[in-house]
């Protein structure tokens, strides 16, 4: 069976250029959120954990001492590093590194950041042990993904929904169960945020040039099967003519090593 390291880097090293160009990565709710909660002081030395094409790691580059910007697929680091010399951005440092497996110092950041990515991670323990390690004693976490709703019912169909349209999907943990995990690991919660990302359009967010037409249809009904209280509530859904918008739940926590 293929690892999910390697589904990820099959999936994003083909979506470098798709990444580099997204409004819906660059900007919207979930990068002001983290930079909020991110307080970024000018002599942070700071780690940014599965950085895609630097969005978060760019916006924080100005605020702070340093940024070393790390990803898990070769072309995604290529793309972010095009990306930093175009912008003369010359505080990021960029590493291939698995997000489990991080190849640094014990605490030798005062700020970790990890935004839009944990969903795809193997091992979400060893990913919160690694930021635990590698940050000084009271240095800051600060974290922005899609979570479930807590309900049983809709985990289980928001990973199944998002598994079959993407196989790099692992997992979308409901705001419970990460903050139970950021604690475990030895973090203090300090603040927390539910947000959302920009409604899509299940057109467009389905992927219909890359994934097949049955694929397709059973992710449609899928969609179909959700009360109608479900679908507004937890997806925001809202038809068209001949297609739907929806987001999906955002959760952020910002957390402090112990
Ligand atoms: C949606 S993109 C990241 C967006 C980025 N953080 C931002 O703020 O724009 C998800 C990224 O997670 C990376 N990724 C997935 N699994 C990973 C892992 N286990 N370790 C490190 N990076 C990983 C992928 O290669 C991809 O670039």
């Amino acid at each position: 069976m293929k690892s999910v390291h390697t589904s990820v880097r099959e999936q994003f090293s083909q979506h470098a250029e798709y990444y580099a160009q997204s409004s819906a990565h660059a900007q919207g709710d979930t990068l002001e959120v983290i930079l909020e909660f991110a307080d970024p002081k000018s002599t942070d030395k700071t780690l940014d954990i599965a950085t895609g094409t630097g969005f978060t790691a760019f916006a924080l580059a100005p605020k702070v001492s340093d940024v070393v910007a790390t990803d898990l697929t070769p072309e995604m680091v290529a793309k972010a590093a095009e990306l930093a010399q175009e912008q003369d951005i010359i505080n990021v440092m960029f590493s291939v590194a698995a997000a489990e497996s991080l190849p640094f110092a014990t605490a030798s950041f005062d700020l970790v950041t990890c935004r839009l990515a944990p969903h795809h991670f193997q091992d979400v323990p060893k990913f919160l042990s690694e930021v635990h390690r590698v940050l000084r004693k009271e240095g800051l976490f600060c974290l922005v993904d899609s979570v479930s709703p807590e309900s049983q019912e809709l985990i289980t169909w928001q990973n199944r929904v998002e598994k079959l349209r993407d196989d790099s999907h692992v997992f979308g943990y409901p705001p419970s169960q990460w903050d139970k995990m950021i604690e475990d690991a030895g973090f203090e919660i300090e603040k927390t945020a539910h947000t959302r990302n920009a409604q899509m359009s299940f057109l467009w967010w389905v992927r219909p040039q890359k994934n097949p037409t049955e694929i397709v249809q059973e992710i449609r009904d899928a969609f179909a099967m959700l009360s109608p209280d479900d679908a507004r509530e937890h997806y925001t859904v809202e038809h068209t003519d001949d297609d739907f918008y929806f987001s999906w739940p955002m959760y952020a926590v910002r957390a402090r090593r112990r």
